[in-house]
């Protein structure tokens, strides 16, 4: 694979680290690309800094960020009493796509936890992201880079299309390697529990910790938040079920054309639909999760009025994008 990094948009987009880095320090906002999706980033430890993050998102202050640091010892000043199987797991998944909620210290600002007890951390991977956090001296705080509740951004492009004016600088990593959001991990009695399925797989986590409790709540108050049950959902229309049914539907009432279609493998192309995508033509889930996005972005820009998606099949990286069909379909 090649990976070409900072062809992506305009001026304010680049590689310049120097540069990103002297933004933050103002206490500005930086896009950074990592493994999973782009992150809208701020000084994690200025409060008026982690506030513009929040502004520039449309986002409720009730829904927490994520400190991201470049090193495990970098979170001794963040959190504290972690579970041994907190240690175990980020040994083996770090730098990656995975979360872990921990007991926060005083140094982090209630705002970036909303107020809870415990506050998210993870190490990304992505080389530009580490060599920006290695030139800091503080966390980033970062959420996907989006307008809330919107789908998240897997390129440059992605972020600079909806965010661009809100930000001082986008660092361009190139697309995003997995695709999906960190799998986030929590412990309630030192039992790990998923509250947000994701870019590491159930199976890879449960390889090293044992069985794992899922507890993804829905809802429009998010106790466990980024559970909020209508995000990643694009502005039109969307439905999750049989694209054979609703094709046929969309043939009896004359409104084909202007129906887009999201499916697994099969090739919908020669349908007569509007725009017909396909998330992976060989069926590889890893390549599902990592178009998914840009897949409901594109149909969300096309001239259509509805869009149609199929399940993909519900093992490995399959739930969680799974799970994001059904918030993306949940709201319209
Ligand atoms: O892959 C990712 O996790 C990306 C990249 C940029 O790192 N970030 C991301 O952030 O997806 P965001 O803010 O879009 O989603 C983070 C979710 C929040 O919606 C929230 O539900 C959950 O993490 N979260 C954060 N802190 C939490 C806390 N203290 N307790 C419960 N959930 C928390
Ligand atoms: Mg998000």
């Amino acid at each position: 694979m090649s990976v070409r990094y900072g062809a992506g948009c305009g001026t304010s987009c680049g590689t310049d680290l120097v540069k990103a880095a002297h933004f933050l320090q103002q206490g500005k906002l930086v896009a950074v690309p990592t493994e999973t999706v782009y992150g809208l980033a701020a000084n994690g430890l200025d409060e008026e800094a982690v506030l513009s993050i929040f502004r520039a998102k449309k986002r409720p202050h009730f829904d927490p960020l994520i400190l991201h640091v470049a090193k495990l010892d970098a979170l001794s000043l963040l959190v504290k009493n972690v579970p041994d199987l907190a240690y175990t797991l980020a040994q083996s998944f770090w730098p990656g796509p995975l979360t872990l909620l921990l007991d926060k210290t005083d140094l982090v600002p209630d705002l970036v936890s909303s107020g809870l007890p415990r506050v998210a951390v993870r190490i990304p991977a992505h080389p530009l992201t580490l060599e920006l956090l290695a030139r800091l001296d503080f966390p980033l705080a970062a959420p996907s880079a989006n307008p809330f509740s919107y789908v998240s951004p897997t390129t440059a492009q992605h972020v600079e299309d909806q965010l661009g004016q809100q930000v001082s600088y986008i660092v361009d990593g190139g697309e995003c390697e997995v695709g999906i959001e960190s799998t986030i991990i929590g412990f309630e009695n030192n039992q790990p529990t998923v509250f947000r399925l994701g870019g590491l797989s159930i199976e890879a986590i449960e390889k090293i910790s044992g069985p794992l409790t899922v507890n993804l709540k829905q809802g429009q108050s998010p106790v466990a938040p980024g559970m909020i049950k209508n995000h990643y959902a694009p502005n039109k229309p969307l439905e999750l079920g049989s694209i054979k049914q609703v094709v046929s539907r969309c043939e009896g009432d004359g409104s084909l054309n202007s129906l887009g279609i999201l499916s697994f493998s099969e090739d919908w192309s020669d349908c007569g639909a509007g725009l017909a995508l396909r998330l992976s033509p060989g069926g590889n889930i890893d390549e599902a999760a990592r178009n998914v996005f840009a897949a409901l972005r594109q149909l969300d820009k096309a001239k259509l009025s509805r869009i149609v998606v199929e399940k993909v099949p519900d093992a490995g990286l399959g739930r969680a994008i799974n799970d994001r069909l059904q918030r993306a379909s949940s709201s319209k």
